[in-house]
């Protein structure tokens, strides 16, 4: 396939690419710092917090899908994820290039949003301890970064496009292994980890199944 990799030096996304490249895609990869890349493939230079629409349309033009491992790597970027995934989409539309996966996280489906004003209080997927201890805490640390993240799965769901949102959990660095639960619509009971070489594996993976497209998927171990 002809894939656009955004955010291609990132911890999920320098692992599309490198998977996306092993199985043989053509990629072009969109990032900040083109010297970062991990693997020599097209490279487009675009800062998403203030992207040229010019630049990015030339990414995306001719795509089969597009995938995104855009997210602020501190609270002060807050705000990249769905800013810069609006520019993408209209970059999308404009080329009538339709398939996109992004990566969202496991407590975006509790978080409000415009787009979803009364989400349900708990992830049917979330066991005691998530529901009680860790979801709350981690809601208030990480409260900018996930309204960010909830604006960015609105932009999506309002796109019209077609869509599929990764919902992982906490991510590690442990290699890819294929071997993960998945759920739509919800969180895994018990699932905490998952690397980020797997989650870019289901991207990867998404692109292959209709029935992924305008879903939220939980994964983990
Ligand atoms: N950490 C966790 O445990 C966890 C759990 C669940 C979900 N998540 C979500 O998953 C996302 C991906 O995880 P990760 O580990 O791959 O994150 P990451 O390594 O921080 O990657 C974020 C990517 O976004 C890019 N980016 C940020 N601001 C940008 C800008 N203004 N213009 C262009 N690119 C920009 C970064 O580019 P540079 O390489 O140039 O910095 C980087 O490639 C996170 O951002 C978070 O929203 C994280």
């Amino acid at each position: 396939m002809k894939l656009t990799i955004f955010a291609a030096t990132g911890g999920i996304g320098r692992q599309a690419l490198d998977q996306a490249v092993a199985a043989g895609h053509d990629v072009t990869a969109v990032v900040r710092n083109p010297k970062k890349l991990s693997a020599k493939v097209r490279a487009v230079a675009s800062d998403l917090a203030a992207p040229d629409p010019a630049v990015l349309e030339s990414a995306v033009r001719g795509a089969d899908a597009v995938l995104s491992g855009l997210g602020p790597r501190t609270a002060s970027e807050a705000g990249v994820a769905w800013q810069g995934t609006r520019a993408i989409v209209q970059a999308m539309k404009a080329n009538h290039v339709r398939r996109i996966v992004v990566v969202s996280a496991a407590p975006i489906g509790t978080v409000p949003s415009p787009g979803r004003p009364k989400p349900p209080d708990h992830d049917p997927g979330d066991g005691f301890f998530m529901r009680n201890l860790f979801s709350p805490l981690i809601r208030v640390a990480l409260r900018k970064h996930y309204a960010d993240l909830a604006l960015m799965e609105d932009v999506l769901r309002d796109s019209g496009l077609d869509w599929t949102v990764v919902r992982p959990p906490r991510l590690t660095d442990k290699p890819v292994t294929g071997t993960y639960r998945t759920a739509f619509g919800q969180n895994l009971r018990g699932g905490f980890f998952i690397s980020r070489a797997d989650v870019a594996h289901l991207m990867l993976r998404a692109l292959g199944q209709p029935e992924t497209v305008q879903r939220t998927i939980g994964i983990a171990y």
